[in-house]
């Protein structure tokens, strides 16, 4: 008989929270170094990897952004995302939206262009060679001053085909969503969708999730643990249909546990909740670890990992046809487990 883990390995996935930058394993990391004639001040990946040990929200960022200096080229952006889009396709991702932080390579002198070109090519290699698709969403940095948000904002436009929607992230201390409004109230009217973080236990935590809602308007919210602190905020977030995307391995490293309990708390509470990654390769697991990882540790069913994968569907940024073949083919995953597990019994 199938178990869980069987279960949430072989069920179609729809990833919407995993920082494209947040990919890069440190095997890779060495190779993009040696390729682009950079020497990196640790002997291998072993032990770059034995440093990864985050408590907070900027000591993991402090690393990130270190890690990622070793992209450079067009063909690095290719491969970094070729080889998550690889992974995802062999946990059986069938959709994915991917978020990348312009600023953190525009800001060292790479182009813009070169990093979008790079992402896209590899997003259109996904779908045409293995069926996967997958959208860009765009970050700003909100550690960075608003100003160079809009100037980000309108370097993309000529590549606004290929951004489905804009998010904010980095270190939310001191850096609320109010500050980026006007930003934000641009990329709504240049056709993107909104979604920003809100991370797990930040300070002013509900009040950034009451901008998000009443000064901002976004679609989504990434992470957004915290509106389950204030019944005005969920209730809200649930009159709205607002989905939410949690990263239980990500919590832990955040905030030490996996936020299993809220997660219940969400779907009990009706909210669209979806599991995803974050930084896999920085907390050390894809969605398939999160999604197991998270049901263990809350008592979650097959029922309840079905639901996770219907919300995440249903507020992906996908045309309607295309989203229901999606559900279809998850409404037949969950019918095929019912069939056999009734076999199983007779
Ligand atoms: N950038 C990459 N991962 C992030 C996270 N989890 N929170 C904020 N900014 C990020
Ligand atoms: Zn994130």
């Amino acid at each position: 008989m199938m178990g869980l883990a069987e279960f949430i390995a072989g069920i179609p996935k729809c990833e919407l929270h995993v920082h494209i930058e947040g990919t890069l394993e440190p095997e890779m990391m060495f190779e993009l170094a040696e390729r682009n004639d950079l020497v990196l001040p640790y002997t291998d990946a072993a032990q770059l990897r034995a440093t990864y040990n985050f408590h907070d929200l900027p000591s993991f960022l402090k690393a990130y952004y270190q890690g990622m200096e070793v992209l450079l080229t067009e063909q690095d952006f290719y491969d970094l995302a070729w080889a998550y889009l690889t992974r995802a396709h062999a946990q059986n991702v069938r959709y994915a939206e991917i978020f990348f932080d312009p600023q953190a390579h525009t800001s060292r002198g790479v182009c813009f262009g070169t990093v979008i070109r790079g992402l896209r090519r590899a997003l259109v290699d996904a779908h045409r060679l293995l069926g996967l698709r997958a959208q860009l969403i765009m970050c700003f940095l909100r550690d960075l001053p608003a100003g160079f948000a809009m100037a980000t904002l309108l370097e993309s436009l000529p590549y606004k085909e290929w951004i489905v929607g804009v998010g904010l992230d980095s270190d939310e201390r001191g850096n609320p969503p109010s500050a980026f409004a006007a930003v934000f109230e641009r990329a709504r009217a240049e056709g993107y969708f909104l979604t920003m973080h809100c991370d797990v236990d930040q300070e002013n935590t509900t009040e950034h999730i009451r901008q998000c809602l009443d000064v901002v308007g976004v679609d989504r919210i990434d992470h957004g643990v915290n509106a389950l602190d204030d019944p005005a905020l969920h209730t809200e977030i649930a009159r709205r249909g607002l989905g939410l995307t949690v990263c239980p391995i990500s919590n832990r490293h955040v905030r030490g546990d996996l936020g299993h309990d809220s997660l219940r708390r969400m779907l009990d509470l009706g909210l669209r909740a979806t599991v995803n990654s974050d930084d896999p390769a920085y907390f050390g697991g894809y969605v398939t670890e999160n999604l197991l990882a998270v049901s263990e540790a809350a008592g979650l069913g097959e029922r309840e990992v079905l639901r996770l994968e219907h919300n995440a569907f249903e507020i992906a940024w996908l045309p309607a046809g295309v989203r229901d073949t999606y559900l279809a083919e998850l409404r037949a995953y969950g019918k095929d487990r019912e069939v056999s597990s009734r076999a199983a019994h007779a």
